[in-house]
């Protein structure tokens, strides 16, 4: 069975309370159930930290061997040298995904420096966007 993972870093663990006029009203675990649900044929992994070192040891214990990482590493997108560093030296391809229109928003939210080795971008579709990652993975 095809393995993913969704890797969310800081502030989505409290997502259906934070700024629900911009990230919604679902929690990330209602949202996950449903998902798990609906594609019973891949096995989909979550790991969410608030600290930017475990995403990134996260990052290198299933960049060899998971089939696709969906990552959302929220305020570090813009900020991490690290975090990109790692996705460059990984083997499995990563989907960056945002809940909201990054390009819409503040010039900082501009930057990425997770885009340049991401397989893929997908922004602005809300939950949506981590199931349209998935989907990438199935083709
Ligand atoms: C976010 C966008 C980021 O700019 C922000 O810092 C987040 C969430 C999104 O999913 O829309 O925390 O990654």
């Amino acid at each position: 069975m095809k393995k993913i993972i969704i890797i969310n870093g800081p502030n989505l663990n409290i997502l259906g309370k934070r700024e629900p006029e911009i990230y919604g009203n679902l929690t990330f675990n209602e949202f996950l159930e449903q998902l798990q649900k609906k594609y019973p044929n891949i096995i989909i992994d979550y790991f969410q930290s608030n600290v930017e070192g475990e995403i990134i040891n996260k990052l290198q214990d299933v960049g060899f061997s998971y089939g696709g990482i969906i990552l959302n590493a929220a305020a570090y997108t813009h900020t991490s040298v690290g975090i990109g560093d790692t996705v460059k030296a990984i083997a499995t391809p990563v989907v960056e995904v945002h809940i909201s229109n990054t390009y819409a928003r503040e010039d900082f939210r501009h930057n990425s420096f997770i885009a340049p080795n991401a397989k893929g971008l997908i922004l602005g579709f809300g939950l949506q966007s981590y199931e349209l990652a998935l989907q990438s993975f199935l083709f």
